[in-house]
Formats: structure tokens, C-alpha cells, sequence
């Protein structure tokens, strides 16, 4: 096999927070805890399992803290929160996340649109969080959004990324998650943003969050493993979008990540099997397909 893959890979599930935030329908806390019970089951060990913020803005995750207090906790599982400000890490750290993750952007109209603020204003909001987080022994993770394009201003200068990831990692974030927010990049484009961060930082300061609107998402990540990448965000059953990114489907699907990586002979630690069942419970609940290949194939 190909030389310059990693030997494993450390799998970020996002799907109780990212899957989740975008659905029309009402999911009570009881789905939710069961779904991040059955991830951890699963093997999974980096879990977003809610985010905290406005509950106006994204009402399906109100309500995170019940979901924090009430999941089965395994202890070598890390149960992430989603916070854009002191008050989402407050109310985080209440319910005891185990680390919490800031979402920027490179682009300025997503950045108003998703956290009502510039890029440097998000900076700003972000210090108290970074000094909170230091003094209480926290990790912060960081999310750049539209790393590849917006949905209001198109495609991103690959320089813009690795300008906003520098400013994160001098604040003091442990890794940059580079969301392909919109779900539109290819690997050529990927390859081109990746190259131009991997100038400011080592490959192990960042991660790949790829929506796969556009079905580039496994693409994409096979291009960045190759660029060295071995942390990789995906969704079981393949859910999610962001409510300011209309249009943008979900993450690519945890099944399909490991099943791939299974394939590649990289390591990641995850359950085939009872992962696909955590996918169809979640599938069954929200009363569609689920939008795994690898899930809707074994089913057959
Ligand atoms: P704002 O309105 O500018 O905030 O929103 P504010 O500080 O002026 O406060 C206004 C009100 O919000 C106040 O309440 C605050 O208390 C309250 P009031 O006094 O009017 O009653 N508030 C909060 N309440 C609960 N928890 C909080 C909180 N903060 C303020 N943490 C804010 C700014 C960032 C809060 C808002 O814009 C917001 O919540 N945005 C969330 C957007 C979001 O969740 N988007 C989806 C996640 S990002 C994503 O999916 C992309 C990602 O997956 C990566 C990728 O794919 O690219 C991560
Ligand atoms: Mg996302």
C-alpha cells in the first residue's frame, strides 16, 4: 500500500452534533444520549456529542446539557461540545465536557451569517474561552469553515485558510479542523489548501471535515491522507449540513470512512458493525434511508 498513508487514523465522529443540528424534525434527549451510547460502544473515542450555543439560532441542539448529563461515559472516550463564546464553554464545562471545540471561518459572509461577527471579531470572542480553557486544563479544537468555498462569497483563497489557522494555533487551539463547509471541493482542491496550511504548521495540527454534497468527501480524504492527514471528522449514517450553509449535506459517513480506511490496512479503532447499527437506529428514529453506501450495502 501506498508508502505515505498513515498507519492509523483518529476518527472524529460529529454526527450527534453536526448530524443532528440541521434536522427539521424534533429529536428528543433520549435519541440523542442513545445515539452517542451506541457510538462509544462502537469504539468510536472522539465524540461531538451537542453544541452550546444560542438555542434560537440552532434549536435542535437546546437541550445539550441533558444529553452531556445523562450519556453512559466510558472513560478513555472524549465527549466534545461545540461553543462559540464564554458562555457556550461555561455551560459546556457545567455538564463536564471533556474538551470543546470554537468554530471560525475564512470566509467573512459565512462568519456574519453562522456566528454574527467578522473573522477578527470571532478572534476576539475566542480569547476568554482559550484563557478559561488553559486555566481549567482543556483542550481546544477549532474548526475553520469554508475552507474550500462559501456559500455566499465562493471559492476561498487556500492563503485565507492557512492566515486564519495561524492566528488559532498561536492562540493556542491543538488542532484545525478544515471544513469543506459547502461540500463543493475536489481533491485538486483540496490538495491546494492543504499545501498552502502545511506552510504555516505540521500536518498533525490539522484534521478534514468534508461535507459530501457534491459525493468528493471520501475522495477528498483518500488526497489528504496521502498528504498525510490521519485525523478525519465524519458522520455515522452519513448526517448533517450546517443551518447557514443551505443546501450542504452531510458529513461523509463514519460507515463509509471505516470501511475505507479497512480496506487501506489503516488503523482506527471503530466497530464496522455496530457502528452500521448506531446508524440505523439514528436512521430509523429520524425515518429515512440512511446516507451510508457502505450501510444501505450490507443491509442488502
Ligand atoms: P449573538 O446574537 O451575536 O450573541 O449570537 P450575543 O452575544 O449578542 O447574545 C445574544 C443572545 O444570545 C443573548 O441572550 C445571549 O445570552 C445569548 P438574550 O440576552 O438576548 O436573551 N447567547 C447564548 N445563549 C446560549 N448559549 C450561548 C450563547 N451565546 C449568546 N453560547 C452566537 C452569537 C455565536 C451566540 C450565535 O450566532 C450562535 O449561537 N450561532 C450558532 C451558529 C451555529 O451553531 N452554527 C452551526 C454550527 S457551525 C457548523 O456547523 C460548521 C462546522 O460543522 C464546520 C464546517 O462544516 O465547516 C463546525
Ligand atoms: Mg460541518
Amino acid at each position: 500500500m501506498n508508502a505515505k498513508l498513515p498507519s492509523s487514523v483518529r476518527i472524529v465522529e460529529v454526527g450527534p452534533r453536526d448530524g443532528l443540528q440541521n434536522e427539521k424534525q424534533p429529536i428528543d434527549t433520549q435519541t440523542r444520549v442513545q445515539l452517542v451510547n451506541m457510538l462509544s460502544d462502537a469504539g468510536l473515542k472522539n465524540i461531538e456529542a451537542g453544541s452550546f450555543v444560542n438555542p434560537v439560532w440552532v434549536p435542535q441542539m437546546a437541550g445539550s446539557e441533558d444529553v452531556f448529563s445523562q450519556i453512559k461515559r466510558l472513560d478513555d472516550v472524549r465527549y466534545v461540545a461545540l461553543v462559540p463564546n464564554i458562555k457556550g464553554f461555561e455551560r459546556a464545562i457545567s455538564v463536564g465536557a471533556n474538551e470543546v471545540a470554537i468554530f471560525a471561518a475564512a470566509s467573512e459572509a459565512f462568519s456574519k451569517k453562522n456566528i454574527n461577527c467578522s473573522i477578527e471579531e470571532s478572534l476576539d470572542r475566542f480569547k476568554p474561552v482559550m484563557s478559561a480553557a488553559k486555566n481549567l486544563g482543556i483542550q481546544v479544537r477549532c474548526y475553520v469553515s469554508c475552507a474550500i468555498s462559501c456559500p455566499y462569497e465562493g471559492a476561498v483563497a487556500p492563503q485565507k485558510v492557512a492566515e486564519v489557522s495561524q492566528r488559532l494555533l498561536e492562540m493556542g487551539v491543538y488542532e484545525i479542523s478544515l471544513g469543506d463547509t459547502v461540500g463543493t471541493g475536489t481533491p485538486a482542491d483540496v490538495s491546494r489548501m492543504l499545501e498552502a496550511v502545511l506552510k504555516i504548521a505540521p500536518v498533525n495540527k490539522f484534521a478534514a471535515h468534508f461535507h459530501d454534497t457534491y459525493g468528493q468527501a471520501l475522495a477528498n480524504i483518500y488526497a489528504s491522507l496521502q498528504m498525510g492527514i490521519s485525523v478525519v471528522d465524519s458522520s455515522v449514517a452519513g448526517l448533517g449540513g450546517c443551518p447557514y450553509a443551505k443546501g450542504a449535506a452531510g458529513n461523509v459517513a463514519t460507515e463509509d470512512l471505516v470501511y475505507m480506511l479497512n480496506g487501506l490496512g489503516i488503523q482506527h479503532g471503530v466497530d464496522l458493525d455496530k457502528l452500521i447499527s448506531a446508524g440505523q437506529f439514528i436512521s430509523g428514529k429520524l425515518g429515512r434511508q440512511s446516507a451510508s453506501k457502505v450501510a444501505l450495502a450490507s443491509a442488502r
